[in-house]
């Protein structure tokens, strides 16, 4: 039996270009899905996967996300003495235990995989999660639990993938797909970012991951791939054919939120699943229609 999936890291050392200028005093990862931030929404999904502790990879200017995991005794105070306990309520309900939480600094964004290498202490020698705020899925049964199930079975590494557009292959590490079973796809080969004239299929990775930690010793060798950056896909590709690997079919719709359209397609998803919200927003776009 595979060791247990105990911690999840969260990579937010990213610098969130294409939101700026949002994002130049504000952490991508902390922009608002209706009125939840990408990272509560990623926290939530770990939690309900059954993760015990939750390590934070962040960078210079994300100190809000330190701050909204933690208790605000202040604004607790204000909102108890004006009646208001339903939001203090779901307020403490999202705040992470002390002790259960710990962050540490990419002091350069690097690339992805330097991001993930920042936590190799913490993590250890046992198989852990990667999640990708940015990448906001919607699904019944929470994305990383159904990876979990998946790595149950198989061991090994399992990574959440897709099918995307030929013309986007440039944008996503893509599979060169072997044997298919039901949900998991074998994997033969990883490429990150080929143009869709090269890409072995369309296939996409989007931001869900459980690696062995052999994948820090190939993180630790800091070579630079695509865009001269330090790319995951890169250390991913060397375990092939080490271990089992699998790619994961995932029930549920993924939302590229580090994506302009992404982000407003997800937070119309939302608000329209929302009974206090869900007319009114169909009463806009009405009115936007006329
Ligand atoms: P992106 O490729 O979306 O980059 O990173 P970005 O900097 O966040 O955003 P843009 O493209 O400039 O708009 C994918 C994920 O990897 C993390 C990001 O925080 C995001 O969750 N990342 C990326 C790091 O943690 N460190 C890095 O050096 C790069």
């Amino acid at each position: 039996m595979p060791k247990k999936v105990r911690k999840a890291v969260f990579p937010v050392g990213g610098m969130g270009t294409r939101f700026l200028p949002a994002t130049k005093a504000l952490p991508k990862e902390m922009l608002p899905i209706v009125d939840q931030p990408l990272i509560q929404y990623a926290v939530d999904e770990a939690r309900a996967a059954g993760i015990e502790e939750f390590i934070f990879v962040t960078g210079r200017g994300k100190s809000a996300i330190e701050d909204h995991f933690d208790h605000s005794y202040e604004l607790n105070d204000l909102l108890s003495a004006r009646g208001k306990t339903d939001v203090v309520d779901s307020l403490t309900s999202s705040i992470l235990q002390a002790g259960q939480v710990s962050y540490t600094r990419q002091q350069e964004p690097l690339g992805l995989g330097h991001a993930v290498w920042c936590a190799r202490h913490l993590v250890g020698d046992e198989p852990f999660a990667i999640l990708l705020a940015d990448d906001f899925v919607r699904a019944e049964t929470p994305c990383l639990g159904q990876m979990i199930d998946a790595f149950e079975a198989t061991g090994g590494n399992v990574v959440a993938v897709m099918d995307v557009p030929k013309e986007q292959t440039n944008r996503y590490g893509i599979l060169d797909p072997g044997e298919e079973d039901g949900r998991l796809v074998e994997i033969k080969g990883l490429v990150e970012k080929p143009e869709p004239a090269a890409a072995p299929s369309t296939l996409s990775i989007i931001g869900r991951y459980i690696l062995m930690p052999d994948v820090f010793t190939h993180l630790g060798r800091k070579e630079r791939g695509a865009g001269g950056e330090i790319q995951l896909t890169d250390a991913m590709a060397k375990m092939i054919g080490q271990m089992p690997f699998h790619g994961f079919r995932f029930d549920g719709v993924r939302y590229d939120c580090g994506d302009k359209l992404g982000f407003l397609d997800a937070t119309l998803a939302v608000a329209l699943d929302r009974p206090d919200l869900a007319d009114g927003l169909r009463g806009l776009m009405q009115a936007y229609q006329d």
